[in-house]
């Protein structure tokens, strides 16, 4: 290709630096991310709640308790889905991600068993605890945790999953999807895809009640109250 002058080469170039962030994002993946807590479906349409974990996020951990609490009161009229977000500045946040992925993959209904033993020991895999610790070493000290919480049976299956490209993809794009809707920290909600105002700060039960009471009984309302 010619150019005739200057301009033309500079506009090339800028058109060049406005395609090239839509050649490099990643395709779509077959199927949607999250980890469903409970069933996938209510018998009504439930409102759905869409939560953004990192599994070594002190403030993820505390907002669990609350919210599962929360939904345990409204049956099916609420779902919830966990998606992992590894926030770049907590240690090891992305390999834990992968592991639950790695177990959701093997048995989904250990998936959250994993999730909430992991907030319970998160001091394990951050800070001073794998500071010296090569990467292969933090890899063999998350295998040895998912066994000893799920059983002996998972080993095989969490040391090969490690090795296995696909979770690594799978762990990316839940991170993608996170990046995609505006995800800055955990944890991060959406309540029927609208971000929760004050995401960040650990709703209690109270607070959860408030922002679903007015959803749940208001089926059938009409629209323009918005
Ligand atoms: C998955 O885990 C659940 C809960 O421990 C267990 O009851 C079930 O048998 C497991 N399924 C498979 C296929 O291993
Ligand atoms: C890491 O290893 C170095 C050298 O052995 C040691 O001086 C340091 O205290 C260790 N740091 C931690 C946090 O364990």
């Amino acid at each position: 290709m010619g150019f005739k002058n200057s301009r033309n080469l500079v506009g090339f170039l800028t058109l060049l630096c406005l395609l090239s962030p839509i050649s490099s994002q990643s395709p779509i993946p077959a199927k949607q991310d999250g980890f469903w807590y409970r069933q996938k479906k209510g018998k009504d349409e439930p409102v759905l709640i869409e939560a953004f974990f990192d599994p070594v996020c002190p403030d993820s951990r505390d907002s669990w308790p609350p919210l599962k609490k929360a939904i345990q009161q409204y049956g099916s009229r609420v779902s919830v889905v966990v998606h992992t977000f590894p926030l770049p500045y907590h240690d090891n946040a992305f390999a834990t991600s992968r592991a639950l992925h790695i177990i959701n993959k093997v048995n989904s209904s250990l998936t959250y068993h994993l999730l909430e033993a992991f907030f319970e020991h998160q001091e394990t895999f951050y800070g001073k605890a794998t500071f010296n610790l090569s990467r292969a070493a933090v890899l063999g000290q998350i295998a040895k945790f998912v066994t000893k919480t799920l059983g002996k049976s998972y080993y095989a299956a969490i040391k090969s999953g490690f090795t296995d490209s696909k979770t690594d993809r799978a762990t990316r794009v839940s991170f993608k999807l996170g990046c995609l809707r505006g995800v800055y920290g955990t944890p991060f909600f959406f309540v029927n895809g609208f971000p929760l105002p004050d995401a960040g700060s650990a709703l209690d039960v109270t607070g959860w009640r408030k922002v679903l009471d007015p959803l749940v009984s208001g089926k059938g309302k009409k629209v323009e109250e918005f």
